[in-house]
């Protein structure tokens, strides 16, 4: 792996001279503008010695105090020692809890920029923005595996790959905490969907965890030594994660020594007792479950020891000890609040991870010189999507929208249509017209027994999310019974949205078109149907609310029409119309999954813009795969950004004008259809589980409920594991990614024997074989035919990412450690190496690997 130091040298000055120059100013440097930037000092008999005594101090009811949080974001203050509270933030995108804030590109855009030299800067950008605000936890990285494209939170995470994200977790951690700030690895483990997280039990076998789900949590530990991880909502084979022992104790405390702060989820802990005795250290935001009424007892009839309850307070003094919390002040007024270096590396995050997909003809780069007018349209094109929504949506002072990238780069001479192309979701509630009127009976019972109340509003518009009425008068069960009438022949959209833990379904001629069938569903969803002019349907629509008040929407419009006629126009009078779709905040985000097809009226967009103007070129927001059956034969270049924070739209423009040529390597693969997802059939609850009643963040203490459980049967194959086994194909492999030049791999060499364990060395080179510089990810992934356990086809076990001149050619070396060609052997329990043939394979993508060499292990 590269080194994430810049070499500075310059050939005439002797090398030796330079680097110490160059390190004495970097010293002083890094000392004049962060001047209390401290790495926390290793474990010591001293601070050993400190923490006992401090220990020493307190009663049991004081220690006990100690390991629940407060006021939201802060750890307990215990004046007995002189101990005061402790400042957290989320994370991972932004020191977001407290104000404005730099907003740096998503995890998923960090990983597709495949460079752990950027991870690095972002940690260090973080770490400083923490102290900045006196922050002493950092909530992030999250590290999570995108296992299913659904998953709400990817966009937070990292990619698909076990590899990938330990590669990048590690100096991501070492600059968060290079600044005196502890980072706080989440969510440990197995929260790879958001639907229902509080009470799905995540049903998994050792080896998969072990090689999939685990490794960057391993990493995170044993390599980058965070000090702190946060356990996720969910159970992982029944037991919830706060209170796993096996995943806690066994794994995390045990095999990997992990010696820092094991914190909850806000409203992760469940059972003060389980938790105490299965390695939880600190319940947060506040001690429900692990308080003195709790325990005392259980510490009383020896269900909990004290000195269990002494290992979590020592775990929490030792590290604000090595931090040296105590010693200085963790706001640094030497740093800046409004960074501007900062600005850079968001920057340049999201340059490195813009990824271009399609460039049918070369249609991009844009000739800034022969465009007069461009079409800037979508909901995504202004203001500029940062980030998903939920916990880690940062808050970035100026973030640079495309409209606004691309208007400041090709400048005053060239005209900028912007419109957002579409209606907002109410404008579609009120504008419905619905044929013979709208009956609504609320029943108060929550099967539709009784006897309703009845009336006849003009429109079904209650989507106010914020509304929320009083406890006695929360209507239990709702029917809405309506009709509606096409005036024309077309595809009709049907849009329904509610809270997304509401449960509501909607029917046409007696057929469900859609639902949400509980708890931290999708919103809003939509379907189309055909209609033919005059046909008149029936439309009935069943709402129970979660909590009281009525929060429910629903409308139907042809979709022909829902494109505003400004977008047609815009589109038909550019040179080039650029088409901005995807998600925001509101719809991927944190508690909810969203959906795999595009928010609603964006895909009809596409194709209006694209039959108006043929030089179209879509960019993507999202956090991983979106549906693009219906319309990517028809658009010519095609660009992701996932989320590409506070400087996206700038890089955007960058990219689409050539000012910078695209080097991002999906993360991901991009599947064609939600059916051929490989996780498609395991993502849900198995069928018999009932999953009617749930916990969430209000149910507090938690009612009794069957638990649903999701099976991960894929088991390994997620992802390109899957695709490369199988030999069938994803829309876009993991890995993949367009470049405005074009690169060759050559002269692979690899031992072709070696042995087991021993460290594997293999060189190839690079060549930038086209007319501009640009940047490629080498891959090199290893397969194990010989294997006596099933392995996927291939894996990932290295990758390099080279910045290469026009004709440049460079030399590329990776080292494979044990790891590298090993498997978790179930049965025994340990990583195993089976002797026998192995391939190395090394290309730019899962799909594309070019050369290839054999190597035997004995
Ligand atoms: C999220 C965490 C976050 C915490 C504090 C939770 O809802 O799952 O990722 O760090 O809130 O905001």
């Amino acid at each position: 792996m590269k080194n994430p130091k810049k070499d500075l040298t310059q050939s005439f000055i002797p090398m030796r001279l330079v680097t110490v120059v160059a390190t004495l100013l970097g010293c002083l440097l890094t000392a004049a503008l962060c001047a209390n930037a401290q790495a926390p000092a290793p474990a010591s008999p001293e601070i050993e010695a400190k923490a006992h005594a401090m220990l020493a101090k307190l009663t049991l009811e004081q220690k006990i105090e100690l390991i629940g949080g407060v006021d939201v974001m802060f750890t307990n203050a215990e004046s007995v020692i002189g101990l005061p509270r402790f400042k957290m933030s989320d994370g991972p995108l932004g020191v977001r809890t407290w104000g404005p804030t730099t907003a740096y590109a998503g995890g998923a855009a960090l990983a597709a920029s495949w460079d752990p030299a950027l991870a690095h800067k972002v940690g260090e950008g973080l770490g400083k923005d923490a102290r900045a605000r006196g922050v002493n936890f950092l909530l992030g990285p999250g590290v999570n595996i995108a296992r299913s494209p659904l998953n709400g939170r990817n966009f937070e995470y990292f990619s698909e790959d076990p590899f990938l994200n330990a590669s990048l977790v590690v100096p991501y951690i070492e600059g968060v905490q290079s600044q005196g700030v502890s980072a706080t690895v989440k969510h440990y483990a197995l929260n790879n969907l958001e639907y229902n997280r509080h009470n799905v039990s995540v049903d998994v076998d050792e080896r998969t965890m072990r090689e999939i789900y685990l490794p960057a949590f391993e990493a995170a530990v044993t390599k980058a030594h965070v000090d702190a991880v946060m356990n996720s909502y969910n159970l992982i084979n029944g037991v919830h994660a706060t209170q796993n022992d096996f995943l806690n104790l066994k794994v995390l405390k045990g095999d990997w020594g992990f010696q820092g702060v094991l914190m909850s989820d806000w409203d992760a802990t469940y059972d003060g007792v389980a938790a105490a005795n299965n390695g939880l250290d600190l319940e947060m935001p506040s001690p429900r479950f692990m308080n003195a009424k709790t325990l005392l007892p259980a510490v009383k009839d020896s269900r909990l020891k004290e000195s269990t309850i002494d290992d979590k307070v020592l775990r929490i003094l030792r590290t604000m000890l090595r931090y040296g919390f105590l010693d200085r002040p963790q706001l640094d007024t030497t740093a800046s609040t409004y960074s501007v270096a900062d600005r850079a590396v968001t920057l340049e995050g999201a340059r490195e991870s813009l990824t271009l997909l399609k460039n049918e003809g070369h249609v991009l780069p844009l000739d800034a010189a022969r465009v007069r007018t461009v079409a800037v349209i979508g909901p995504d094109a202004y203001p500029a999507v940062t980030g998903g929504g939920g916990s880690s949506e940062a808050q970035a002072f100026e973030p640079v929208s495309i409209v606004t990238g691309i208007a400041n780069l090709v400048g005053p001479h060239v005209r900028v249509l912007y419109t957002r192309g579409l209606p907002d979701t109410n404008e579609i509630f009120w504008g419905t017209h619905w044929e013979g009127g709208i009956k609504v009976c609320t029943y108060p019972s929550k099967d539709f027994i009784g006897t309703p109340e009845i009336s006849t509003p003009p429109t079904i518009a209650d989507w106010k999310p914020e509304m929320w009425g009083p406890e006695d008068k929360a209507p239990r069960s709702i029917r809405y019974t309506t009709g509606y009438k096409a005036t024309k022949a077309g595809r009709y959209l049907i849009l329904a949205a509610a809270s997304g833990e509401d449960i509501f379904k909607v029917l046409v001629d007696g057929n469900t078109v859609l639902e949400q069938p509980h708890a931290e569903g999708q919103v809003p969803i939509s379907t189309t149907i055909a209609l033919t002019a005059g046909q008149t349907i029936n439309l009935v629509a069943e709402y129970l609310p979660h909590s009281p008040g009525v929060r429910f929407g629903l409308g139907i419009a042809n979709e022909a029409d829902l494109i505003t006629p400004e977008a047609k126009q815009f589109a038909a009078a550019a040179d080039v119309a650029v088409v901005a779709v995807g998600f925001n905040p509101s719809t991927e985000g944190e508690g909810y999954d969203r959906t795999f097809a595009l928010p609603w009226g964006q895909d009809a967009l596409i194709e209006a813009v694209t039959a108006a103007n043929p030089h179209s070129i879509v960019t993507l927001t999202a956090g991983g795969g979106v549906d693009t059956r219906r319309w990517l034969d028809k658009v010519p270049a095609l660009l992701h950004t996932y989320y590409p924070g506070q400087e996206g739209g700038t890089a955007v423009a960058e990219v689409l004008f050539g000012k910078h040529n695209p080097e991002g390597k999906l993360p991901v693969s991009f599947d064609r259809s939600w059916d051929e997802s490989p996780s498609a059939q395991f993502y849900y609850p198995v069928k018999g589980a009932d999953t009617s009643l749930h916990v969430t963040e209000n149910d507090h203490p938690p009612v009794d409920y069957a638990i649903p459980h999701v099976k991960y049967d894929d088991k390994l194959m997620v992802g390109y594991r899957y695709w490369t086994t199988t030999g069938k194909h994803p829309l876009f492999p993991f890995g993949f990614g367009l470049s405005y030049t074009t690169f060759s791999f050559s002269k692979l060499s690899a031992p072709t024997m070696s042995k087991s364990g021993a460290m594997v060395s293999v060189g190839f080179d690079v060549t930038n074989t086209g007319s501009v510089a640009g940047a490629e990810v080498a891959e090199l992934y290893v397969s194990d035919p010989s294997s006596l356990a099933k392995r996927p086809e291939r894996e990932l076990k290295g990758f390099e990412k080279v910045r290469l001149a026009p004709g440049e050619t460079k030399h590329i070396t990776i080292n494979l450690d044990a790891r590298a060609f090993s498997y978790w052997d179930e049965p025994g329990h340990k990583w195993t190496i089976d002797p026998g043939k192995f391939v190395i394979l090394v290309g730019d993508s899962s799909e594309n690997t070019p050369l290839h060499a054999d190597l035997s292990l004995n």
